[in-house]
């Protein structure tokens, strides 16, 4: 079936039977910051799922790790050393994308905590937020953009936070998650008529190394989380799988009407 084409039929018969049931076969998926939490966790989810998963990071021990444990599992994995942030390094990767045949799902995952108020902000940390949270985000799609109109169809997802839609511990990092929103939607008008949808995740606290460097730094780790999960109505944190779960609806076709969708995966949290 076509990526992003119009659902109908049962399932089995879209499928093509019982074998074919993986929702991300033949599909080339970029994967941002896949060395750690959330992206290591939707790299394997997406592998098991039948996809070329490439994965990008800074961190090439953890990265090479990941791309072990794919081909172990018999999946398709590629580590490729990128810090998003810079446009060489994200021209390098998509020429990775290009050489497998063009990608068809961008992940933009990769982010970094800036745990900052504003006034104790400085201008390195600022452009340190800006740049992995968002500028990042703005350069894989640029570099993504000529595969999936080359392919006439396309997915891309980004991981924004529940930081970007209500207040957060941190003003540069809310700026840069709530600029990915904006981007989302923005895209998603601009890119539907090339039949590639586009939209973001705002997961709330989900349990991965971020959150306990954030908690860490905030003293005494066991007071912090049952404070914080006090916000919570679903009464814990989230899990990086449950993200990664979320990340491959979205990445399937089993959301093909759905675009420009700011979706919270926050057990309530933005609720209250
Ligand atoms: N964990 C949470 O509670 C939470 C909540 C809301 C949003 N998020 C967002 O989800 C995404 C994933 O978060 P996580 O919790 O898995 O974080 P993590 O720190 O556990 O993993 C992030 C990965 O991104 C990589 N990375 C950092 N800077 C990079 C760069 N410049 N280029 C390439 N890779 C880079 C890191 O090396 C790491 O492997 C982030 O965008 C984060 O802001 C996380």
């Amino acid at each position: 079936m076509d990526h992003n084409s119009p659902r109908s039929g049962t399932v089995l018969a879209r499928a093509g039977g019982l074998t074919a049931l993986k929702r991300l076969g033949n599909k080339i998926v970029v994967i941002t910051g896949v060395s750690a939490g959330i992206g290591r966790a939707s790299a394997l989810l997406f592998a098991e799922e039948g996809a070329t998963v490439i994965g990008a990071d800074i961190d090439e021990i953890q990265g090479a790790e990941v791309e072990a444990d794919i081909r172990e599992a018999g999946g398709m994995g590629y580590f490729v050393k990128a810090d998003v942030s810079k446009q060489k390094d994200v021209a390098n990767l998509f020429v990775k994308a290009k050489e497998l045949g063009g990608v068809d799902v961008l992940f933009n995952n990769a982010g970094v905590e800036v745990v900052k108020s504003l006034p104790d902000t400085t201008e390195e940390e600022w452009d340190r937020s800006v740049s992995v949270n968002l500028k990042s985000v703005f350069l894989c799609i640029k570099h993504a953009l000529p595969q999936m109109e080359e392919k006439g169809k396309g997915v891309i997802i980004s991981n924004s936070s529940a930081a970007g839609l209500v207040g957060s511990f941190s003003p540069s990092y809310s700026a840069a998650k709530g600029g990915i929103i904006s981007l989302t939607k923005a895209l998603a008008v601009d890119l539907g008529p090339s039949n590639i949808r586009v939209n973001c995740i705002c997961p709330g606290a989900i349990e991965t190394p971020m959150l306990e460097r954030v908690i860490e730094m905030q003293g005494n780790p066991k007071k912090v989380r049952e404070r914080r999960i006090k916000n919570y109505p679903i009464g814990r944190f989230g899990t990086a799988e449950e993200v990664a779960y979320t990340a491959l609806f979205l990445a399937s076709d089993d959301s093909s009407f759905i675009t420009g969708a700011v979706l919270p995966v926050d057990g309530g949290f933005t609720s209250r």
